[in-house]
């Protein structure tokens, strides 16, 4: 696999703007501490993978990389299922239809789940990676490497997902966490369909590690050092999906569409900018990508909710019928609250805030876009 991420080279010196909780920027190498040689680990040699969260994406996870890791612990949040995944080596709940492989290993107990895990790669939902990754805090150790592919941002706080993994951490140790996203539809994933998608983390050498350990054949990670990028851009997608959908369900044509998907990219390059991300970020698989992917395709929940809403239902009634989250909801709150912090304009995600939360209808948060003043491009 890939040599040089001992702890005592680079690991965690990296040097990410970071956000205090009040807006203000710091600094991450003021907080860095030396590793000792002898804590020098690399993925060169890794071979436990422990996936914490087991609806579709973790499970897509699981089945992708299994090929890459002899030992692949998935860890199920529901008892019942994690049982029937066991027996039937499918879930049934998230992602029907395909096999984990043999040596996958399901349970439903933390403890189990982390054992000699040498890389933590963590899928819950982004509203659930503050309980679960205290619940974890006993079971972990320094030696790990910490993976995030939550896509949204911790309403209240605003915080990124590795942010919230971070503070969750750091009082027991100086975590190593890398984030990965992209344009990643989990049945497809699963299906050996070919993906592309970026992994990133302020230590360039802890990104390229892990690109090197989860590339395969279908399988393609970029390897980027902007984690604010690739992780506001995950995460203010799903909003403008929402949008997207609201286009297709009042029957409206490509023209629209092109122009929300173009607006949209705008709108998450300006917040990723402001919060200290690149630019060209956003116009990678993580931006751009994922967004195309969000606002064109069926499987998207996101753009579903937006369509329904267009067709009349009640956010209530939609968000109740579903099984699996659709993260935009949630992250329209904190993008609308990251724009005032910032002193950005988004528009797109204001509207769908308006929408969602204040009964505008969907027709008039389109009109109100319309009409906005005029602007330079
Ligand atoms: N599905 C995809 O195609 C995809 C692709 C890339 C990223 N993501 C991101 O991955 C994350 C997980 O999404 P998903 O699609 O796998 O979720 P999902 O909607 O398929 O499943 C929900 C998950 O939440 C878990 N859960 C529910 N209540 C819980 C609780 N109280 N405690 C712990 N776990 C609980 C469930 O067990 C399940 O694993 C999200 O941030 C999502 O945006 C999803």
């Amino acid at each position: 696999m890939c040599g040089g991420c001992g702890r005592g080279r680079s690991i965690g010196s990296g040097s990410e703007a970071r956000d205090d909780g009040k807006g203000r920027h710091t600094g991450r190498n003021s907080r860095v501490t030396p590793r000792p040689a002898q804590q020098a680990e690399s993925l060169r040699h890794v071979k436990k993978l422990s996936i914490i969260g087991g609806g579709s994406w973790g499970t897509a996870l699981a089945i992708v990389l299994a090929p890459r890791f002899p030992v692949v612990r998935l860890w199920v949040y529901e008892t019942d299922l994690a049982s029937r995944m066991r027996a039937s080596r499918e879930n049934d709940v998230f992602l029907p239809g395909y096999q984990l492989p043999s040596h996958v290993e399901v349970t439903n107990e933390l403890a189990v789940a982390l054992e000699g895990a040498e890389v933590v790669l963590s899928v819950m939902p982004s509203h659930l990676v503050r309980t679960l990754y205290r619940q974890m805090l006993p079971f972990l150790n320094d030696s790990m490497v910490f993976v995030s592919a939550t896509k949204g941002l911790e309403n209240g706080s605003l915080l990124r997902a590795s942010e919230v993994i971070r503070e969750v951490l750091q009082n027991r140790m100086d975590p190593r966490v890398a984030v990965i996203s992209g344009p990643t539809f989990a049945r497809e994933v699963a299906g050996f369909e070919p993906t592309a998608l970026v992994v990133a983390s302020p230590d360039a050498a802890l990104s390229e590690c892990v690109q090197a350990a989860f590339s395969g054949p279908a399988f393609r990670l970029y390897a980027s050092q902007d984690s604010i990028g690739v992780e506001i851009g995950g995460s203010i997608k799903n909003v403008v999906a929402i949008g997207a959908g609201v286009l297709h369900g009042l029957g409206l044509g490509y023209n629209a569409s092109a122009a929300l998907i173009t607006r949209g990219l705008a709108e998450m390059t300006r917040l990723a900018v402001a919060m200290g991300g690149r630019a060209q970020t956003l116009s990678g698989l993580a931006g751009l990508g994922d967004l195309v992917l969000t606002c064109t395709g069926d499987l998207s929940r996101n753009r579903t909710v937006g369509v329904e809403l267009a067709h009349g239902r009640k956010l209530d009634e939609i968000v109740s019928s579903m099984k699996m989250v659709a993260e935009g909801i949630k992250t329209t709150n904190a993008a609308v609250d990251l724009a005032r912090r910032y002193s950005v304009e988004m528009p797109i995600s204001e509207q769908m805030f308006q929408m969602l939360h204040f009964g505008i209808s969907p027709r008039e948060a389109i009109q109100r876009l319309m009409e906005r003043s005029l602007k330079g491009e």
